[in-house]
């Protein structure tokens, strides 16, 4: 099943509305999938693991870093995006979703923008093959017709599948991801990076600002975290991030969007300076 998470009203345009796969159908799939392989090879543990996580747990460091839901900034992040699509032209950009899970925010504007590439990467190959590709699937080519949602058909899905050729999907620790992303020119970097609820650990924030640092286009590039301002628990959040930059003294930042909730998120906005 799929169902509607996301709907934007700017003034007398059609809503935006974004749809998403039910957390209870990938968690079917998973074991589905188990069932059928019926051997422990490598991947058939992984998920039968990942399953077991995600019942109880959203972050299981090192093993399932919390993609398969959608957390709140994500939100946040496509509701400022709907609103800055009217002065941002995002038409023709490179854009990077960085620990995207369900990907809304790089979902919006590749729905939305014309001649735009965006690729998208995870922390886990499952969250990629089950969530992050059928959203960008029932949110371009299979959306559903005038609000009617169905169930999604995963063959019709794997036909489609050639219709993603303007993203590329990446799996696997930030680490070592700036090698991966092969960008040897300024030219081929991103215009713009995304992030989403993904610097609540502290040793991995460093990471994450890395490949932020490496893969953003000089001198115009520009990337927008949404985030805490702190995990309890876990350490992470604003401050910690915010710190890391200052020291670094590359990148001016900005709090461009603000909600007060129990925990508080903001949007930052990252340019060089
Ligand atoms: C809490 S989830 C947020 C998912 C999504 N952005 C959202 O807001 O709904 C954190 C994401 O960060 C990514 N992540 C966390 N630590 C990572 C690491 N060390 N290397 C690569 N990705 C990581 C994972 O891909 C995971 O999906």
């Amino acid at each position: 099943m799929i169902e509607s998470v996301f709907k934007s009203i700017m003034d007398d345009k059609e809503p935006i509305v974004l749809y998403r796969r039910c957390l209870s159908d990938v968690k079917f799939q998973i074991a589905q999938n188990d069932e059928l392989e019926n051997e422990v090879n490598e991947n058939s543990h992984s998920s039968a693991k990942i399953l077991e996580l995600t019942v109880d747990n959203d972050v299981v460091h090192g093993i399932y870093e919390g993609g398969l839901k959608t957390w709140e900034c994500s939100l946040d992040l496509v509701e400022y995006l709907s609103i800055k699509s009217k002065e941002i032209n995002f038409n023709g950009k490179k854009i990077l979703e960085l620990g995207c899970g369900s990907a809304l925010p790089g979902i919006y504007l590749l729905s939305t923008q014309h001649s735009i590439c965006v690729d998208f990467q995870d922390y886990n190959e499952h969250v990629l093959k089950l969530v992050t590709i059928p959203n960008i699937l029932i949110n371009t080519v299979l959306r559903p017709q005038s609000g009617n949602i169905s169930e999604l058909d995963i063959l019709e899905e794997t036909n489609c599948l050639d219709q993603l050729k303007n993203s590329r999907f990446f799996k696997g620790d930030w680490n070592g991801l700036t090698d991966i992303l092969n960008l040897y020119s300024n030219q081929e970097k991103y215009d713009v990076i995304l992030s989403s609820e993904t610097i609540y650990n502290l040793d991995s924030i460093p990471k994450l600002y890395n490949v932020i640092k490496n893969a953003l286009k000089y001198p115009n590039g520009v990337a927008y975290i949404a985030a805490k301002t702190i995990y309890f628990g876990v350490g992470g959040g604003i401050l910690s991030f915010c710190q890391l930059i200052e020291q670094d003294n590359i990148f001016e930042v900005n709090v461009v969007y603000t909600k007060t909730a129990h925990v508080r998120r903001e949007i930052l906005k990252l340019s060089f300076l």
